[in-house]
């Protein structure tokens, strides 16, 4: 029988001071009762049946983000059901193991249902990742966890309130507290030890510059893994840029910090960049932003007790098989992010639901070329259906060109499978794709920018790979 997802009737998702205990909780509110929606646990090779019932009196359609599916199975907006209707999902999974999610993807509506609470979390197993878990002495939920961070706002009755101005259908809505699991002020309580931590950006629009540290100083960490699955080895760094709809996947050694002490997730202070024409930041519909775009954020207070658990395995210097995408030949498809006054647009254009904005020759591998104009504002760009690797990344600001690990302009983030990639501006990053696939027939998706009020606002285009 297909797990069965009832959408609908769900208040508000918002559990204000509670702990961490339950972490892998990720849910709404129902009847008072707090319900998690599901998180899946499955492996490669699996076939995975879901029927998606639709309680909402409007439209809705849950999408599976990061996930190498046909066109009928991506949830894209054209396939929303109407309140009562009910889609079924049959799908092998065929990803690398790793965190994925999922979430509503109806037409201009995607921000509010995700922001409201309908979205979870989606793991893919693989023996790569079991070994290297074993290894390391990894166990899901335990020291190896899930943080879905997010930004929310909450007014003081502790309702959600999703109400973007005009201004901030523009920028991107932010909320007043930042939320981890949907906790807010979160603590966790870990050990001595290596703790592996795998975060997703769940916001709609902001953007989040991780680090760690104990009291003054940093503590750098390693970056194992990123949307879809593990590096081919790790990568020290002391700071990553998240931004909405991407996942890292990171290893920080708590076994160097004394009994009794704390270590803090952080978002640091960075430029939020919006040089977009006449934007004057956020902060409308009366609720007082705590937190400016860029602004230093605490994040997750980790209370780090208890004897030392004995020093695990050193990392394995080769952590996954790693084939990076033959770019010889690759045809360059330029894509222009840009700003007409009034729109977010892609190549001069706005979300047409009929239109094809690219038609793609399967099997070809492709370089997308991400140009962000200078005055404009940063853009985590994602494309459905497929994954692809960063190439590089020409005239980033200083903030993201400090990251750099190699010439090619990369930071640690940037060295894995992706789904999802942030362009700032006056940036033009590249990426390759493989438009290899097993599914019948010709296939359309969607590339969209993944700050969700653009995305409902039209910075979308449909592609098809024939
Ligand atoms: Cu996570 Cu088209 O989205
Ligand atoms: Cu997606
Ligand atoms: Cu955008």
């Amino acid at each position: 029988a297909p797990l069965r997802f009832t959408v609908g009737g769900a208040k508000q998702p918002v559990v204000p001071g509670k702990s961490l205990a339950n972490l892998l909780v990720y849910g709404s509110e129902q009847g008072g009762v707090q319900r998690a929606n599901p998180t899946l646990l499955t492996k490669k090779g699996q076939v995975v049946e879901v029927a998606l019932n639709n309680g909402m009196p409007e439209p809705t359609i849950i999408h599976w983000h990061g996930l190498l599916v046909d066109g009928k199975t991506d949830g894209g907006p054209q396939l929303s059901i109407p309140q009562g209707g009910e889609y079924r999902y049959r799908f092998e999974v065929r990803n690398r193991a790793g965190m994925y999610w999922y979430h509503p993807h109806p037409h201009a509506t995607a921000a509010r249902q995700a922001y409201s609470g309908l979205a979870g979390l989606f793991f893919v197993d693989d023996d790569e990742e079991q070994a290297v878990r074993e290894k390391l002495g990894l166990e899901l939920g335990d020291n190896d966890l899930p943080l879905v961070i997010q930004d929310k706002r909450i007014d003081a009755d502790g309702q959600l309130v999703y109400r973007p101005t005009d201004e901030e259908w523009k920028g991107g809505y932010l909320g007043n507290e930042v939320l981890v699991n949907l906790t807010v002020a979160p603590l966790l309580k870990a050990t001595p030890r290596w703790y592996r931590l795998r975060m997703l950006n769940g916001s709609t629009a902001r953007i989040f510059n991780l680090a760690f540290f104990h009291g003054e100083r940093d503590l750098p960490f390693d970056v194992i893994g990123t949307d879809s699955g593990l590096l081919r080895r790790a990568q020290t760094a002391k700071r990553a840029f998240l931004s909405p709809g991407e996942r890292l996947d990171v290893l920080v050694n708590l076994a160097q910090v004394p009994a009794g002490q704390f270590v803090m997730l952080k978002s640091l202070a960075f430029d939020p960049m919006h040089q977009e024409g006449g934007h004057a930041g956020h902060g409308g519909s009366g609720a007082a932003i705590n937190w400016p775009d860029g602004a230093e954020i605490p994040l997750l207070k980790i209370a780090v007790d208890g004897a030392a658990v004995s020093t695990p395995a050193p990392l394995p210097n080769v952590l996954s098989r790693f084939d990076d995408i033959k770019v010889s030949n690759a045809k360059i498809r330029p894509w222009k992010l840009g700003w007409n006054g009034k729109d977010w647009l892609l190549n001069g254009k706005t979300f047409q639901m009929s239109e094809v904005a690219a038609t793609v020759r399967r099997n070809d591998v492709e370089i997308w070329e991400l140009q962000n104009e200078s005055q404009g504002m940063p853009h985590p760009m994602h494309i459905h259906g497929f994954v692809f690797q960063v190439v590089s990344r020409q005239d980033s600001p200083k903030q993201q060109g400090e990251l750099a690990v190699d010439r090619t302009g990369r930071s640690a983030s940037d060295l894995g499978w992706k789904d999802t990639v942030l362009v700032w501006p006056g940036e033009t990053v590249r990426v390759a794709i493989d438009f290899n696939h097993p599914h019948a027939g010709a296939q359309t998706f969607m590339f969209h920018c993944h700050n969700l009020e653009h995305e409902d606002k039209g910075m979308m285009v449909n592609f098809r790979v024939a």
